[in-house]
């Protein structure tokens, strides 16, 4: 793994979606089989023993997630955007910079006591793994690990995930810019 560095396959694409936000688009990563396989063989190494379940969060967690589930012979878990499963669930909301959003998962697809890590692209200000935090407790199951990508560091999401007592993150690459 050592020579492995993901950041060549991370565009930075300038005022999108608005000004002075600079995007971490992931596109070129995916575009490359190789290198895809890398990260996620990356991201499978960093997980805990034992997983019974891999949460991936709507949209690109999908994409991250579920291969990182398959490898790991664990039940792949979809966190979707409210409205968008069929059956029932349990959903929390949280504050995002404009406005608020929710998001929901069945509430037969977590067990008491499973063992679950939550896989997505970016740890930008940590609220969205808050949230889905949120939800894999409210289902009695035990959030042993976070897995992403990247992390912007100077949004500082591992302190927001400490005071929720979540001190187990891995990220491939930390920006601090
Ligand atoms: C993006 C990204 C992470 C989240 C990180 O999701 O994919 O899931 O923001 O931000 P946070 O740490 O501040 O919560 P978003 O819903 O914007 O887009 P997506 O549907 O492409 O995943
Ligand atoms: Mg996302």
């Amino acid at each position: 793994m050592s020579d492995f560095d993901i950041a060549a396959y991370i565009g930075d694409v300038p005022d999108f979606p608005k000004p002075g936000v600079t995007f971490k688009d992931i596109t070129p990563l995916l575009s490359d089989p190789e290198a895809f396989g890398r990260a996620v063989d990356a991201l499978v190494a960093s997980a805990p023993e034992d997983i019974d379940v891999v949460c991936g969060m709507e949209a690109r967690g999908f994409i991250v997630g579920a291969p990182v589930a398959l490898a790991l012979g664990a039940r792949f878990v979809p966190v979707r955007k409210s409205g968008k499963l069929p059956r029932d669930t349990v959903e929390t909301t949280y504050d995002l910079e404009y406005g608020t959003q929710t998001l929901a998962v069945h509430t037969d697809a977590i067990s008491q006591g499973d063992r679950v890590l939550i896989v997505d692209d970016v740890l930008a200000t940590g609220g969205t793994v808050a949230a889905t935090a949120d939800l894999i407790h409210r289902l009695g199951g035990s959030l042993v690990a976070v897995s992403v990508l990247m992390e912007l560091a100077f949004l500082e999401p591992r302190d927001l995930l400490l005071r929720r007592d979540i001190d187990q993150v891995t990220a491939l690459v930390s920006y601090e810019e």
